[in-house]
Protein backbone atom coordinates (compact mmCIF):
# COMPACT_ATOMS: atom_id res chain seq x y z
CA UNK A 1 0.00 0.00 0.00
CA UNK A 2 1.09 2.96 -1.05
CA UNK A 3 2.98 5.37 1.97
CA UNK A 4 1.85 8.64 2.81
CA UNK A 5 3.13 10.92 4.94
CA UNK A 6 0.57 9.59 7.84
CA UNK A 7 2.61 6.37 7.65
CA UNK A 8 6.07 7.48 8.01
CA UNK A 9 7.17 6.97 11.55
CA UNK A 10 8.55 9.67 13.61
CA UNK A 11 11.29 9.40 14.65
CA UNK A 12 11.93 9.89 17.97
CA UNK A 13 15.12 10.20 19.70
CA UNK A 14 16.57 6.64 21.46
CA UNK A 15 18.62 8.32 24.47
CA UNK A 16 18.01 9.80 27.64
CA UNK A 17 18.79 13.12 27.84
CA UNK A 18 19.40 15.31 30.98
CA UNK A 19 18.66 18.25 29.26
CA UNK A 20 14.95 17.25 28.49
CA UNK A 21 14.46 16.55 32.08
CA UNK A 22 15.75 19.78 33.25
CA UNK A 23 13.39 21.87 31.32
CA UNK A 24 10.66 19.74 32.00
CA UNK A 25 11.62 19.80 35.85
CA UNK A 26 10.76 23.92 35.72
CA UNK A 27 7.07 22.94 35.33
CA UNK A 28 7.19 21.41 38.77
CA UNK A 29 9.25 23.98 40.25
CA UNK A 30 6.40 25.90 41.18
CA UNK A 31 5.12 22.72 43.99
CA UNK A 32 9.23 22.72 45.02
CA UNK A 33 7.73 22.57 48.74
CA UNK A 34 5.10 19.73 48.45
CA UNK A 35 7.32 17.43 46.54
CA UNK A 36 10.10 17.57 49.20
CA UNK A 37 7.86 17.19 51.82
CA UNK A 38 6.25 13.90 50.46
CA UNK A 39 9.84 12.98 49.59
CA UNK A 40 10.25 13.26 53.40
CA UNK A 41 7.07 11.85 54.62
CA UNK A 42 8.01 8.85 52.20
CA UNK A 43 11.73 8.86 52.91
CA UNK A 44 10.42 8.28 56.58
CA UNK A 45 7.92 5.72 56.01
CA UNK A 46 10.72 4.02 54.46
CA UNK A 47 12.87 3.50 57.14
CA UNK A 48 10.25 2.78 59.77
CA UNK A 49 9.56 -0.03 57.11
CA UNK A 50 13.38 -1.06 57.29
CA UNK A 51 13.02 -0.78 61.14
CA UNK A 52 10.29 -3.39 61.15
CA UNK A 53 12.04 -6.49 59.97
CA UNK A 54 14.19 -6.03 62.77
CA UNK A 55 11.45 -5.70 65.41
CA UNK A 56 10.50 -9.01 63.80
CA UNK A 57 13.53 -10.78 64.58
CA UNK A 58 14.12 -9.58 67.81
CA UNK A 59 10.33 -11.12 67.92
CA UNK A 60 11.14 -14.66 67.13
CA UNK A 61 14.65 -14.72 68.97
CA UNK A 62 13.64 -13.56 71.91
CA UNK A 63 9.94 -12.50 73.16
CA UNK A 64 8.86 -16.04 71.76
CA UNK A 65 11.58 -18.17 73.53
CA UNK A 66 10.70 -15.96 76.66
CA UNK A 67 6.87 -16.09 76.21
CA UNK A 68 6.80 -12.58 76.56
CA UNK A 69 3.19 -11.80 75.34
CA UNK A 70 3.16 -8.12 76.49
CA UNK A 71 6.54 -7.07 74.01
CA UNK A 72 4.88 -9.67 71.60
CA UNK A 73 1.50 -7.24 71.47
CA UNK A 74 3.98 -4.02 71.40
CA UNK A 75 5.53 -5.44 68.44
CA UNK A 76 2.53 -6.17 66.76
CA UNK A 77 1.15 -2.41 67.52
CA UNK A 78 4.86 -1.11 66.35
CA UNK A 79 3.83 -3.07 62.86
CA UNK A 80 0.44 -1.94 62.17
CA UNK A 81 1.27 1.64 63.24
CA UNK A 82 4.10 2.03 60.44
CA UNK A 83 1.60 0.01 57.88
CA UNK A 84 -1.15 2.83 59.05
CA UNK A 85 1.15 5.64 58.18
CA UNK A 86 2.37 4.28 55.34
CA UNK A 87 -0.69 3.88 53.98
CA UNK A 88 -1.90 7.51 55.13
CA UNK A 89 1.32 9.02 53.38
CA UNK A 90 1.02 6.86 50.25
CA UNK A 91 -2.53 8.11 50.08
CA UNK A 92 -1.68 11.54 50.88
CA UNK A 93 1.42 11.31 48.14
CA UNK A 94 -1.29 9.93 45.43
CA UNK A 95 -3.63 13.38 45.87
CA UNK A 96 -0.72 15.45 45.75
CA UNK A 97 1.24 14.29 43.56
CA UNK A 98 -1.57 13.86 40.44
CA UNK A 99 -2.39 17.57 41.43
CA UNK A 100 1.52 18.81 41.12
CA UNK A 101 1.42 16.58 37.71
CA UNK A 102 -2.24 18.07 35.99
CA UNK A 103 -0.93 21.08 37.12
CA UNK A 104 2.77 20.77 35.44
CA UNK A 105 0.89 19.07 32.05
CA UNK A 106 -1.34 22.03 32.38
CA UNK A 107 0.99 24.59 32.12
CA UNK A 108 3.08 22.68 29.37
CA UNK A 109 0.01 22.21 27.50
CA UNK A 110 -0.81 25.87 27.74
CA UNK A 111 3.02 26.91 26.31
CA UNK A 112 2.54 24.35 23.57
CA UNK A 113 -0.55 25.86 22.34
CA UNK A 114 0.39 29.53 22.64
CA UNK A 115 3.61 28.27 20.65
CA UNK A 116 1.47 26.90 17.78
CA UNK A 117 -0.57 30.21 17.64
CA UNK A 118 2.82 31.57 16.32
CA UNK A 119 4.01 29.41 13.95
CA UNK A 120 3.99 30.73 10.34
CA UNK A 121 1.60 28.62 7.29
CA UNK A 122 4.80 26.83 6.79
CA UNK A 123 4.74 24.99 9.74
CA UNK A 124 1.36 23.32 9.18
CA UNK A 125 1.74 23.22 5.32
CA UNK A 126 4.52 20.95 5.72
CA UNK A 127 2.84 18.17 8.36
CA UNK A 128 0.04 16.11 8.69
CA UNK A 129 -2.18 18.00 11.25
CA UNK A 130 -2.78 14.78 13.41
CA UNK A 131 0.77 14.58 14.12
CA UNK A 132 0.54 17.75 15.57
CA UNK A 133 -2.59 16.94 17.81
CA UNK A 134 -0.37 13.80 18.91
CA UNK A 135 1.70 15.78 20.21
CA UNK A 136 -0.08 18.15 22.25
CA UNK A 137 -2.63 15.63 23.24
CA UNK A 138 -1.13 12.58 23.46
CA UNK A 139 2.03 13.34 23.93
CA UNK A 140 1.77 15.92 27.03
CA UNK A 141 -0.42 12.92 28.70
CA UNK A 142 2.36 10.26 28.58
CA UNK A 143 4.58 12.82 30.31
CA UNK A 144 2.32 13.03 32.80
CA UNK A 145 2.95 10.34 35.03
CA UNK A 146 6.86 11.38 34.91
CA UNK A 147 5.78 14.39 36.23
CA UNK A 148 3.08 13.48 38.95
CA UNK A 149 5.06 10.08 40.32
CA UNK A 150 7.86 9.13 38.46
CA UNK A 151 10.67 11.91 39.63
CA UNK A 152 9.35 11.42 43.68
CA UNK A 153 9.47 7.57 42.91
CA UNK A 154 12.65 7.32 41.24
CA UNK A 155 14.22 9.56 44.87
CA UNK A 156 12.52 7.89 47.31
CA UNK A 157 13.34 4.19 45.81
CA UNK A 158 16.78 4.75 45.46
CA UNK A 159 16.55 6.16 48.87
CA UNK A 160 15.44 3.42 49.96
CA UNK A 161 17.78 0.82 48.09
CA UNK A 162 20.68 2.77 49.94
CA UNK A 163 19.34 2.64 53.33
CA UNK A 164 18.36 -0.61 53.11
CA UNK A 165 21.66 -2.11 51.53
CA UNK A 166 23.22 -0.46 54.28
CA UNK A 167 21.00 -2.02 57.05
CA UNK A 168 21.35 -5.56 55.64
CA UNK A 169 25.59 -4.83 56.20
CA UNK A 170 25.09 -3.21 59.68
CA UNK A 171 23.05 -5.93 60.82
CA UNK A 172 25.18 -8.93 59.29
CA UNK A 173 27.68 -8.34 56.26
CA UNK A 174 27.73 -11.90 55.44
CA UNK A 175 23.99 -12.36 54.92
CA UNK A 176 23.79 -9.01 52.98
CA UNK A 177 26.18 -10.44 50.59
CA UNK A 178 24.40 -13.83 49.95
CA UNK A 179 20.72 -11.92 49.72
CA UNK A 180 22.56 -9.62 47.17
CA UNK A 181 24.25 -12.21 45.20
CA UNK A 182 21.87 -12.56 42.47
CA UNK A 183 22.36 -8.54 41.80
CA UNK A 184 24.88 -8.57 39.07
CA UNK A 185 23.21 -11.10 37.21
CA UNK A 186 20.12 -9.46 37.43
CA UNK A 187 21.55 -5.98 36.57
CA UNK A 188 23.46 -7.52 33.31
CA UNK A 189 20.00 -9.18 32.23
CA UNK A 190 18.25 -6.06 32.59
CA UNK A 191 20.68 -3.44 30.69
CA UNK A 192 20.85 -6.45 27.76
CA UNK A 193 16.98 -6.17 27.73
CA UNK A 194 16.81 -2.50 28.40
CA UNK A 195 17.36 -0.79 25.15
CA UNK A 196 15.20 -3.45 23.41
CA UNK A 197 12.52 -2.84 25.69
CA UNK A 198 13.11 0.66 24.44
CA UNK A 199 12.73 0.19 21.30
CA UNK A 200 10.08 -1.50 21.29
CA UNK A 201 8.13 1.32 23.07
CA UNK A 202 9.15 3.83 20.89
CA UNK A 203 8.00 1.55 17.68
CA UNK A 204 4.80 1.08 19.42
CA UNK A 205 4.60 4.99 19.94
CA UNK A 206 5.40 5.93 16.50
CA UNK A 207 3.00 3.51 15.12
CA UNK A 208 0.40 4.87 17.47
CA UNK A 209 1.15 8.30 16.39
CA UNK A 210 0.44 7.59 12.85
CA UNK A 211 -2.53 5.68 13.52
CA UNK A 212 -3.91 8.88 15.48
CA UNK A 213 -3.13 11.23 12.43
CA UNK A 214 -4.78 9.02 9.95
CA UNK A 215 -8.15 8.55 12.12
CA UNK A 216 -8.11 12.52 11.98
CA UNK A 217 -7.19 12.87 8.17
CA UNK A 218 -9.82 10.31 7.97
CA UNK A 219 -12.44 12.21 9.60
CA UNK A 220 -11.42 15.43 8.03
CA UNK A 221 -11.78 13.86 4.64
CA UNK A 222 -15.02 11.33 5.27
CA UNK A 223 -16.82 12.89 2.77
CA UNK A 224 -14.64 12.06 -0.21
CA UNK A 225 -14.14 8.84 0.99
CA UNK A 226 -17.46 8.17 0.65
CA UNK A 227 -18.03 9.84 -2.28
CA UNK A 228 -15.73 7.70 -3.90
CA UNK A 229 -16.54 4.58 -2.13
CA UNK A 230 -13.05 4.12 -0.54
CA UNK A 231 -14.18 2.57 2.84
CA UNK A 232 -12.74 -0.46 1.97
CA UNK A 233 -9.43 0.21 0.80
CA UNK A 234 -8.82 3.03 3.78
CA UNK A 235 -10.41 0.48 6.17
CA UNK A 236 -7.72 -1.92 4.73
CA UNK A 237 -5.15 0.73 5.62
CA UNK A 238 -6.26 1.37 8.68
CA UNK A 239 -6.46 -2.47 8.96
CA UNK A 240 -2.40 -2.85 8.60
CA UNK A 241 -2.10 0.75 10.61
CA UNK A 242 -3.73 -1.45 13.38
CA UNK A 243 -2.25 -4.47 12.80
CA UNK A 244 1.31 -2.70 12.97
CA UNK A 245 0.65 -0.98 16.04
CA UNK A 246 -0.72 -3.32 17.94
CA UNK A 247 2.27 -5.69 16.79
CA UNK A 248 4.72 -3.32 18.02
CA UNK A 249 2.91 -3.47 21.73
CA UNK A 250 3.17 -7.01 22.00
CA UNK A 251 6.60 -6.91 20.87
CA UNK A 252 6.93 -4.79 23.95
CA UNK A 253 4.81 -6.46 26.19
CA UNK A 254 6.95 -9.60 25.18
CA UNK A 255 9.95 -8.29 26.82
CA UNK A 256 8.68 -6.51 29.63
CA UNK A 257 6.67 -8.95 30.85
CA UNK A 258 9.89 -11.06 31.03
CA UNK A 259 11.34 -8.69 33.76
CA UNK A 260 8.61 -10.44 36.31
CA UNK A 261 9.61 -13.71 36.58
CA UNK A 262 13.24 -12.96 36.48
CA UNK A 263 12.59 -10.67 39.50
CA UNK A 264 11.06 -13.49 41.44
CA UNK A 265 13.68 -15.78 40.13
CA UNK A 266 16.41 -13.90 41.50
CA UNK A 267 14.61 -13.59 44.71
CA UNK A 268 14.15 -16.91 44.86
CA UNK A 269 17.28 -17.71 44.80
CA UNK A 270 18.61 -15.05 46.68
CA UNK A 271 16.22 -16.24 49.74
CA UNK A 272 17.74 -20.33 48.66
CA UNK A 273 21.08 -18.93 49.14
CA UNK A 274 20.04 -17.34 52.38
CA UNK A 275 18.59 -20.51 54.29
CA UNK A 276 21.73 -22.65 52.96
CA UNK A 277 24.06 -20.28 54.16
CA UNK A 278 22.36 -19.65 57.61
CA UNK A 279 21.54 -23.50 58.54
CA UNK A 280 25.69 -23.93 57.69
CA UNK A 281 26.45 -21.04 59.67
CA UNK A 282 23.98 -21.37 62.54
CA UNK A 283 26.92 -21.61 65.24
CA UNK A 284 28.24 -18.33 63.82
CA UNK A 285 25.88 -16.05 65.44
CA UNK A 286 23.24 -16.41 63.19
CA UNK A 287 19.40 -17.07 64.45
CA UNK A 288 15.89 -18.32 63.16
CA UNK A 289 14.95 -14.78 63.67
CA UNK A 290 17.99 -13.32 61.76
CA UNK A 291 17.18 -15.38 58.86
CA UNK A 292 13.38 -14.09 58.75
CA UNK A 293 14.31 -10.55 59.04
CA UNK A 294 16.50 -10.98 56.09
CA UNK A 295 13.99 -12.78 53.84
CA UNK A 296 12.02 -10.10 54.23
CA UNK A 297 14.74 -7.64 53.34
CA UNK A 298 15.44 -9.75 50.22
CA UNK A 299 11.34 -9.00 49.54
CA UNK A 300 11.78 -5.28 50.42
CA UNK A 301 15.40 -5.05 47.76
CA UNK A 302 14.14 -6.34 44.64
CA UNK A 303 10.71 -3.92 44.75
CA UNK A 304 12.73 -0.84 44.57
CA UNK A 305 15.45 -2.77 42.53
CA UNK A 306 12.69 -3.48 39.71
CA UNK A 307 10.67 -0.05 39.99
CA UNK A 308 14.29 1.86 39.09
CA UNK A 309 14.71 0.01 36.70
CA UNK A 310 10.96 0.80 35.43
CA UNK A 311 11.09 3.98 36.20
CA UNK A 312 14.92 4.44 33.84
CA UNK A 313 12.58 2.60 31.25
CA UNK A 314 9.55 5.16 31.97
CA UNK A 315 12.53 8.16 31.74
CA UNK A 316 13.78 6.87 28.61
CA UNK A 317 10.48 6.65 26.73
CA UNK A 318 9.26 9.96 28.30
CA UNK A 319 12.79 11.50 26.96
CA UNK A 320 11.42 10.42 23.39
CA UNK A 321 8.08 12.65 24.10
CA UNK A 322 9.95 15.43 25.31
CA UNK A 323 12.32 15.89 22.58
CA UNK A 324 8.77 15.96 20.44
CA UNK A 325 7.41 18.16 22.44
CA UNK A 326 10.47 20.77 22.69
CA UNK A 327 11.01 20.06 19.47
CA UNK A 328 7.77 21.71 18.61
CA UNK A 329 8.33 24.50 21.58
CA UNK A 330 12.02 24.93 19.78
CA UNK A 331 10.49 25.84 16.46
CA UNK A 332 11.12 29.05 15.19
CA UNK A 333 8.36 30.92 14.46
CA UNK A 334 10.37 32.31 11.19
CA UNK A 335 7.89 34.73 10.64
CA UNK A 336 8.03 37.13 13.59
CA UNK A 337 8.41 40.44 14.70
CA UNK A 338 11.54 41.84 13.84
CA UNK A 339 13.75 43.23 17.00
CA UNK A 340 13.35 46.81 16.09
CA UNK A 341 9.91 46.34 15.12
CA UNK A 342 7.40 49.41 15.57
CA UNK A 343 3.40 49.55 15.45
CA UNK A 344 2.24 50.48 12.07
CA UNK A 345 0.73 53.91 12.00
CA UNK A 346 -3.25 53.72 11.00
CA UNK A 347 -2.80 53.14 6.79
CA UNK A 348 -4.03 54.99 4.17
CA UNK A 349 -3.78 51.99 2.15
CA UNK A 350 -0.82 52.96 -0.16
CA UNK A 351 1.03 49.38 -1.45
CA UNK A 352 4.06 48.67 -3.44
CA UNK A 353 5.43 45.46 -4.48
CA UNK A 354 9.06 45.68 -5.19
CA UNK A 355 10.74 43.25 -6.82
CA UNK A 356 9.19 40.93 -5.31
CA UNK A 357 10.18 36.80 -5.09
CA UNK A 358 9.36 33.97 -3.38
CA UNK A 359 9.50 30.01 -2.79
CA UNK A 360 7.28 28.32 -0.54
CA UNK A 361 9.98 24.87 -0.79
CA UNK A 362 13.79 26.55 -1.98
CA UNK A 363 14.75 26.83 -5.16
CA UNK A 364 11.18 26.33 -6.04
CA UNK A 365 10.43 29.86 -7.38
CA UNK A 366 6.51 30.98 -7.47
CA UNK A 367 7.07 34.79 -7.57
CA UNK A 368 9.47 36.23 -9.58
CA UNK A 369 10.81 39.61 -9.89
CA UNK A 370 7.06 41.29 -9.11
CA UNK A 371 6.45 44.88 -9.04
CA UNK A 372 3.34 46.78 -9.22
CA UNK A 373 2.01 50.32 -6.81
CA UNK A 374 -1.21 50.40 -5.77
CA UNK A 375 -3.06 53.61 -4.85
CA UNK A 376 -5.14 54.04 -1.69
CA UNK A 377 -8.69 53.11 -2.09
CA UNK A 378 -8.11 51.63 -5.64
CA UNK A 379 -9.80 48.20 -5.96
CA UNK A 380 -7.14 45.51 -8.25
CA UNK A 381 -8.63 41.85 -9.29
CA UNK A 382 -6.30 39.15 -9.42
CA UNK A 383 -6.85 36.79 -12.28
CA UNK A 384 -5.07 34.11 -14.18
CA UNK A 385 -4.50 30.47 -14.43
CA UNK A 386 -5.00 28.49 -11.75
CA UNK A 387 -1.66 27.83 -9.69
CA UNK A 388 -0.12 31.02 -11.22
CA UNK A 389 0.06 32.56 -8.08
CA UNK A 390 -2.87 34.79 -7.11
CA UNK A 391 -2.98 33.26 -3.31
CA UNK A 392 0.50 33.86 -3.31
CA UNK A 393 0.79 37.52 -4.26
CA UNK A 394 -2.33 38.29 -0.93
CA UNK A 395 -0.19 35.87 1.20
CA UNK A 396 2.61 37.90 1.25
CA UNK A 397 0.61 40.83 1.92
CA UNK A 398 -0.35 39.86 5.25
CA UNK A 399 3.14 38.23 5.68
CA UNK A 400 1.85 35.09 6.39
CA UNK A 401 5.28 33.90 4.73
CA UNK A 402 8.84 36.02 4.42
CA UNK A 403 9.79 36.91 1.15
CA UNK A 404 12.61 35.40 -0.79
CA UNK A 405 13.89 38.59 -2.09
CA UNK A 406 12.05 42.14 -2.38
CA UNK A 407 9.90 44.79 -0.35
CA UNK A 408 6.76 45.32 -0.23
CA UNK A 409 5.34 48.68 1.48
CA UNK A 410 1.95 49.78 2.58
CA UNK A 411 2.20 54.01 3.23
CA UNK A 412 6.27 53.96 2.19
CA UNK A 413 6.52 51.47 5.50
CA UNK A 414 8.46 48.13 4.33
CA UNK A 415 6.18 45.88 6.06
CA UNK A 416 9.31 43.27 7.61
CA UNK A 417 9.91 46.20 9.91
CA UNK A 418 6.39 46.20 11.09
CA UNK A 419 4.57 44.07 14.28
CA UNK A 420 2.47 41.71 12.69
CA UNK A 421 -0.52 42.59 15.05
CA UNK A 422 -0.30 45.63 14.36
CA UNK A 423 -0.20 44.98 10.04
CA UNK A 424 -2.86 42.22 9.67
CA UNK A 425 -5.19 43.79 12.69
CA UNK A 426 -5.72 46.60 9.85
CA UNK A 427 -6.25 44.08 7.20
CA UNK A 428 -9.15 42.63 6.61
CA UNK A 429 -8.44 38.84 4.82
CA UNK A 430 -11.05 36.17 3.19
CA UNK A 431 -9.04 33.38 2.92
CA UNK A 432 -9.37 30.89 -0.33
CA UNK A 433 -10.38 28.25 2.45
CA UNK A 434 -13.22 29.64 4.29
CA UNK A 435 -12.96 28.19 8.03
CA UNK A 436 -16.12 28.16 9.74
CA UNK A 437 -15.41 28.06 13.72
CA UNK A 438 -17.69 25.80 15.87
CA UNK A 439 -19.67 28.33 17.80
CA UNK A 440 -23.18 30.42 16.77
CA UNK A 441 -22.50 32.61 13.19
CA UNK A 442 -22.75 35.67 15.49
CA UNK A 443 -19.56 34.89 16.95
CA UNK A 444 -18.33 33.49 13.38
CA UNK A 445 -18.96 36.87 12.58
CA UNK A 446 -17.07 38.52 15.85
CA UNK A 447 -14.07 36.76 15.01
CA UNK A 448 -12.41 39.68 13.59
CA UNK A 449 -13.87 41.71 16.24
CA UNK A 450 -14.55 40.46 19.21
CA UNK A 451 -16.02 43.85 20.99
CA UNK A 452 -18.29 44.20 18.07
CA UNK A 453 -21.80 45.27 18.80
CA UNK A 454 -25.31 42.84 18.13
CA UNK A 455 -26.10 45.48 15.66
CA UNK A 456 -22.32 45.82 13.85
CA UNK A 457 -23.26 42.18 13.30
CA UNK A 458 -26.33 42.29 11.64
CA UNK A 459 -25.25 45.28 9.41
CA UNK A 460 -22.05 43.89 8.09
CA UNK A 461 -23.82 40.69 7.34
CA UNK A 462 -26.76 42.97 5.35
CA UNK A 463 -23.92 44.14 3.42
CA UNK A 464 -22.65 41.36 2.16
CA UNK A 465 -26.49 39.70 1.80
CA UNK A 466 -25.65 37.59 4.54
CA UNK A 467 -28.58 38.71 7.15
CA UNK A 468 -31.45 37.16 4.99
CA UNK A 469 -30.46 33.57 5.00
CA UNK A 470 -29.53 33.69 8.84
CA UNK A 471 -32.55 35.13 9.58
CA UNK A 472 -34.53 32.32 8.20
CA UNK A 473 -32.39 29.63 10.41
CA UNK A 474 -34.17 28.31 13.40
CA UNK A 475 -31.90 30.53 15.66
CA UNK A 476 -30.81 33.54 13.53
CA UNK A 477 -28.25 34.59 14.73
CA UNK A 478 -27.39 32.67 17.42
CA UNK A 479 -27.77 29.18 15.38
CA UNK A 480 -25.06 26.99 16.70
CA UNK A 481 -22.61 25.56 13.36
CA UNK A 482 -20.21 23.66 13.77
CA UNK A 483 -16.47 23.21 12.91
CA UNK A 484 -16.27 23.75 9.04
CA UNK A 485 -19.73 24.89 9.55
CA UNK A 486 -20.69 21.57 8.01
CA UNK A 487 -24.77 22.83 7.99
CA UNK A 488 -23.81 25.72 5.43
CA UNK A 489 -23.73 25.95 1.76
CA UNK A 490 -20.42 26.38 0.14
CA UNK A 491 -21.88 29.94 -0.42
CA UNK A 492 -23.45 30.54 2.51
CA UNK A 493 -19.90 29.81 4.48
CA UNK A 494 -18.40 32.29 2.35
CA UNK A 495 -20.81 35.08 2.85
CA UNK A 496 -20.06 34.73 6.84
CA UNK A 497 -16.56 35.11 6.30
CA UNK A 498 -16.79 37.99 3.91
CA UNK A 499 -18.82 39.60 7.01
CA UNK A 500 -15.97 38.57 8.84
CA UNK A 501 -13.42 40.47 6.73
CA UNK A 502 -15.98 43.48 6.78
CA UNK A 503 -16.52 43.57 10.25
CA UNK A 504 -12.93 44.75 11.04
CA UNK A 505 -13.53 48.09 8.81
CA UNK A 506 -9.73 47.36 7.03
CA UNK A 507 -8.38 49.53 5.39
CA UNK A 508 -6.64 46.92 2.91
CA UNK A 509 -9.33 44.14 2.29
CA UNK A 510 -8.54 40.93 0.48
CA UNK A 511 -10.82 38.91 -0.72
CA UNK A 512 -9.85 35.32 -2.43
CA UNK A 513 -12.56 33.68 -4.40
CA UNK A 514 -14.63 35.54 -2.60
CA UNK A 515 -17.94 35.28 -4.75
CA UNK A 516 -17.26 31.85 -6.90
CA UNK A 517 -19.64 29.72 -4.53
CA UNK A 518 -22.55 32.40 -4.52
CA UNK A 519 -25.91 32.60 -7.10
CA UNK A 520 -25.85 35.37 -9.43
CA UNK A 521 -28.83 37.35 -7.83
CA UNK A 522 -27.25 37.05 -4.64
CA UNK A 523 -23.85 38.39 -6.21
CA UNK A 524 -26.47 41.42 -7.76
CA UNK A 525 -27.26 42.67 -4.49
CA UNK A 526 -23.74 41.43 -2.91
CA UNK A 527 -22.32 43.69 -5.86
CA UNK A 528 -23.71 46.74 -4.48
CA UNK A 529 -22.67 46.54 -1.04
CA UNK A 530 -19.76 45.62 -2.17
CA UNK A 531 -19.09 48.81 -3.92
CA UNK A 532 -20.06 50.47 -0.61
CA UNK A 533 -16.82 48.73 1.24
CA UNK A 534 -14.96 48.95 -1.26
CA UNK A 535 -14.72 52.76 -1.65
CA UNK A 536 -12.29 54.20 0.81
CA UNK A 537 -10.17 51.01 0.63
CA UNK A 538 -7.65 49.57 -1.05
CA UNK A 539 -8.99 45.92 -1.88
CA UNK A 540 -7.19 42.76 -3.84
CA UNK A 541 -10.23 40.83 -5.02
CA UNK A 542 -9.77 37.43 -6.94
CA UNK A 543 -12.36 36.52 -8.60
CA UNK A 544 -13.87 34.38 -11.21
CA UNK A 545 -17.01 36.92 -11.75
CA UNK A 546 -16.75 38.57 -14.49
CA UNK A 547 -19.41 41.37 -12.31
CA UNK A 548 -16.70 41.70 -9.66
CA UNK A 549 -13.57 42.04 -12.14
CA UNK A 550 -14.72 44.31 -14.42
CA UNK A 551 -15.74 46.87 -11.95
CA UNK A 552 -12.10 46.55 -10.54
CA UNK A 553 -10.17 50.02 -11.05
CA UNK A 554 -7.30 47.81 -12.37
CA UNK A 555 -7.04 43.95 -13.61
CA UNK A 556 -3.63 42.42 -13.26
CA UNK A 557 -2.98 39.10 -15.17
CA UNK A 558 -0.70 36.87 -13.18
CA UNK A 559 1.03 33.75 -14.93
CA UNK A 560 3.77 31.75 -13.84
CA UNK A 561 4.30 34.03 -10.84
CA UNK A 562 4.85 37.71 -13.02
CA UNK A 563 2.08 40.17 -13.78
CA UNK A 564 1.85 39.45 -17.56
CA UNK A 565 -0.63 42.31 -17.76
CA UNK A 566 -2.21 45.10 -15.93
CA UNK A 567 -4.75 47.66 -16.62
CA UNK A 568 -8.55 48.49 -16.75
CA UNK A 569 -11.57 46.23 -18.42
CA UNK A 570 -11.25 48.25 -21.30
CA UNK A 571 -7.67 48.84 -22.23
CA UNK A 572 -6.99 44.65 -21.45
CA UNK A 573 -9.62 44.15 -24.21
CA UNK A 574 -8.03 46.56 -26.61
CA UNK A 575 -4.72 44.86 -26.02
CA UNK A 576 -5.97 41.53 -27.27
CA UNK A 577 -3.66 39.50 -24.91
CA UNK A 578 -4.03 37.04 -22.17
CA UNK A 579 -7.15 38.71 -20.39
CA UNK A 580 -8.99 38.92 -23.74
CA UNK A 581 -8.44 35.64 -24.25
CA UNK A 582 -9.41 34.43 -21.19
CA UNK A 583 -12.57 36.56 -21.39
CA UNK A 584 -13.92 36.08 -24.61
CA UNK A 585 -13.34 31.90 -23.59
CA UNK A 586 -15.32 32.41 -20.56
CA UNK A 587 -16.71 35.44 -20.02
CA UNK A 588 -18.02 37.02 -23.21
CA UNK A 589 -21.50 34.53 -23.49
CA UNK A 590 -22.46 36.74 -20.50
CA UNK A 591 -21.86 40.09 -21.52
CA UNK A 592 -24.58 42.14 -22.18
N1 LIG B 1 1.90 25.96 0.91
C1 LIG B 1 2.51 25.74 -0.24
N2 LIG B 1 3.67 25.07 -0.28
C2 LIG B 1 4.30 24.86 -1.45
N3 LIG B 1 3.85 25.27 -2.64
C3 LIG B 1 2.69 25.93 -2.68
C4 LIG B 1 1.95 26.20 -1.48
N4 LIG B 1 0.85 26.88 -1.82
C5 LIG B 1 0.89 27.02 -3.15
N5 LIG B 1 1.99 26.46 -3.68
C6 LIG B 1 2.38 26.47 -5.11
O1 LIG B 1 2.50 27.82 -5.51
C7 LIG B 1 1.92 28.03 -6.79
C8 LIG B 1 0.94 29.18 -6.74
O2 LIG B 1 -0.13 28.86 -5.87
P1 LIG B 1 -1.31 29.86 -5.56
O3 LIG B 1 -2.07 29.26 -4.45
O4 LIG B 1 -0.75 31.21 -5.36
O5 LIG B 1 -2.12 29.81 -6.91
P2 LIG B 1 -3.44 30.61 -7.30
O6 LIG B 1 -3.06 31.52 -8.40
O7 LIG B 1 -4.07 31.19 -6.10
O8 LIG B 1 -4.32 29.43 -7.89
P3 LIG B 1 -5.90 29.19 -7.74
O9 LIG B 1 -6.57 30.03 -8.74
O10 LIG B 1 -6.03 27.75 -8.07
O11 LIG B 1 -6.28 29.51 -6.35
C9 LIG B 1 1.29 26.72 -7.18
O12 LIG B 1 2.12 26.14 -8.17
C10 LIG B 1 1.30 25.84 -5.95
O13 LIG B 1 1.65 24.54 -6.29
MG1 LIG C 1 -5.73 30.77 -5.03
Amino acid sequence: MARNKIDIDEVLESEFKLEYLMRILAYVKPFKKTIVLIVILLMLTGIANIVNPEIVKITIDKFIPNKRIDFILLAAFALTATTLLTSLITKYKITAMNNVGQSAIAALRKDVFSHLQTLPFSYFDNRPHGKILVRVVHYVNSISDLLSNGLVNIITDLFNVLVLVAVMLAVNWRLALVAMSPFPVFVVIIVLMKTSLHRAWQNYSAKNSNLTAYIQESISGMKVTQAYSRENCNQGIFHDMIMDASEKWMKAQKIAQAIGPMVDLASIAATLLLYIYGIRNFDNGITIGMLTQFTIYVAMFWNPVVNLSNQYNALTTASAYMESIFDLLDEKPNVKDADDAVDMPVINGDIEFRNVCFAYEPKQMILNNVNFNVKQGETIALVGPTGAGKTTIINLLSRFYNLTDGTIFIDGIDISKVTLKSLRRQMGVMLQDTFIFSGTIADNIRYSKLDATEQEIIDAAKTVCADEFIQSMENGYDTQVNERGSRLSAGQRQLISFARALLADPKILILDEATSSIDTETEMALQKGLDRLLSGRTSFVIAHRLSTIKNADRIMYIDKGRIIESGSHDELMKKQGAYYRLYTAQYAFLDE
